[in-house]
């Protein structure tokens, strides 16, 4: 089986292609750093040649709500239609928990286009949904830093492990396609602020996280519990105590 990982060189997209060299699948690359663009198509036929499904972890430089919703249009028209005319028979792409019912605008919008776009189009498709990655905590305190103090309201969130993402990725496109969406979130439901504060504690960062039920956080219109996954769920193995004692780890062996 040959597979195409478009955005392979990101975060997550590096672990799906370790995990599918692992089982010596063929596997390609495809990123504008490997001369593959989704949005204008440069590369793109080539990459596509005899594959037989795409995992698409593609994200925008900018993820601001209408460069992000710019970004995933173009790409997913220009990917789904260089897919049918290369013949797969598999677009998985990743999503994030909340794309269905949160907001109007922002990034989760962006995103529920791009799954809308999967859904309407030629290609037999699967989504996954997945809910933060543990250490996106680092980008949530970026955006909401005032001061040396980060204010978060106290909201559910179900993050999960980066890796834990990538197994269900691959083992969803070495399947048939589920004409549909699955939710994946971690073990643990926490509260916002205090998920964030773990994270931080680990990397002894000084700032304080704060909780204020008055704030929207920046980069997120959280209401209720929509950020958290709904059935049909899968629920990730890895909890954060064991993300952080392998982040501390891999700190260690690479200050050596
Ligand atoms: N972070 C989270 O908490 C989270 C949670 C749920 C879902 N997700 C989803 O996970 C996906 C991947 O996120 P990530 O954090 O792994 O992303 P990332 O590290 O920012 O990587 C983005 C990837 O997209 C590629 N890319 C950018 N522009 C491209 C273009 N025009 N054509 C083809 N590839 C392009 C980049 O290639 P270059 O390296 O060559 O620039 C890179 O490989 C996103 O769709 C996001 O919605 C993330």
């Amino acid at each position: 089986m040959r597979i195409v990982v478009l955005g392979g060189t990101g975060q997550v997209g590096r672990m799906v292609v370790e995990r599918l060299e692992r089982r010596a699948q063929a596997v390609v690359v495809a990123s504008p750093t490997n001369g593959v663009d989704a949005r204008t198509g440069r590369g793109l036929d080539g990459a596509l040649e005899y594959a037989d499904a795409v995992i698409d972890v593609t994200n925008p430089p900018d993820l601001a709500g209408p460069a992000a919703l710019a970004f995933f249009t173009d790409t997913t028209h220009r990917v789904l239609e260089a897919e049918q005319r290369a013949g797969v028979k598999h677009h998985v792409v990743l999503s994030i928990v909340g794309a269905n019912h949160v907001g109007e605008d922002g990034y989760f919008a962006a995103k529920r286009a791009q799954e809308q776009l999967v859904e309407w189009g030629p290609v037999p498709y699967s989504i996954l949904r997945a809910t933060q990655f543990y250490d996106f905590a680092r980008v949530i305190a970026g955006w909401n830093t005032t001061d040396d103090t980060i204010r978060l309201p106290a909201k559910p969130v179900q993050p999960v492990a980066a890796s834990d993402v990538a197994d269900v990725l691959v083992e969803i496109a070495t399947r048939m396609p589920l004409s549909g969406a699955v939710d994946m979130g971690g073990p643990e439901k926490l509260l916002l602020p205090e998920f964030v504060h773990r994270v931080l504690r680990t990397d002894h960062d000084p700032r304080y996280v704060v909780e204020d039920d008055e704030i929207t956080p920046v980069g997120f219109n959280i209401s209720g519990e929509s950020l958290l996954p709904h059935a049909p769920l899968r629920l990730a193995p890895t909890t954060l105590e064991s993300w952080v004692h392998d982040e501390g780890r891999r700190r260690l062996v690479g200050s050596r």
